[in-house]
């Protein structure tokens, strides 16, 4: 079996990026990472991969000019690893659309909020001030608006009375750590397809929690 090859891009803590790690040390899982790059010199997630044997640079964009040749450096390594995919894990930079035109239908995000609600920052905040009782994460292709693009899969998450930004949070981060991986194998397996400007998932019926609420 060939392995989709992975660049997954950082700025920090790095735990959606442990949570494809561990789904690739499964050796019957269709995808594999050949290299993170980070854009924070010193991000934990980098010693997340350095300690999984992956391949790690930082491309400190203080260290460049302008956007484009700071991209043109995280292209450059990615394409060097000959990556296939790239995955944004917590990437904090805002991408200009020659670096998206170039990845167009190779490059995922994953956003805390149930796209397109809450696009941006401050995403748990916003939805408990306007009271939502569910929300939830999402994985998608990446257009260059920021927070858009065709929607490969999604997590529907419940808000609790008491919960504060960090508590909700923490509960909306261990869906992004399920549904990261799914996305990856969707892709990787040719079952998730962009046609237009939406994800066709073949095979796919109701979402999970739909069919069986206790899931
Ligand atoms: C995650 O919650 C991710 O969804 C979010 O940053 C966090 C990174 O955590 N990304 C965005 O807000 C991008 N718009 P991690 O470094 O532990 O994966």
């Amino acid at each position: 079996m060939s392995r989709l090859r992975l660049g997954v891009l950082i700025s920090g803590r790095g735990s959606n990026l442990q949570a494809l790690i561990d789904a690739c040390a499964d050796p019957g899982f269709p995808a594999e990472i050949v290299r993170v790059v980070a854009n924070v010199p010193g991000a934990a997630g980098l010693d997340a991969a350095a300690r999984a044997g992956i391949a790690t640079a930082t491309v400190d964009h203080k260290a460049y000019p302008g956007r484009e040749p700071f991209e043109a450096a995280l292209t450059a390594e990615l394409e060097a690893a000959n990556a296939q995919l790239v995955c944004l894990a917590g990437f904090m930079r805002l991408l200009t659309p020659g670096f998206v035109a170039h990845w167009r239908d190779r490059l995922v995000n994953i956003h805390p909020s149930l796209l397109p609600a809450y696009k941006g920052l401050d995403t748990h905040a916003r939805a408990l001030a306007d009271g939502v009782r569910f929300t939830g994460c999402t994985v998608h292709f990446v257009r260059p608006d920021c927070d858009t693009g065709p929607i490969v899969i999604q997590a529907a998450v419940p808000v609790a009375p008491d919960d504060t930004p960090d508590t909700l949070a923490a509960r909306v981060l261990l869906s992004e750590h399920r549904i990261y991986p799914e996305a990856i194998r969707l892709i990787a397996t040719g079952r998730a397809c962009v046609e237009g400007e939406r994800v066709v998932v073949s095979g796919a019926g109701l979402p999970d929690a739909a069919v069986n609420p206790k899931i």
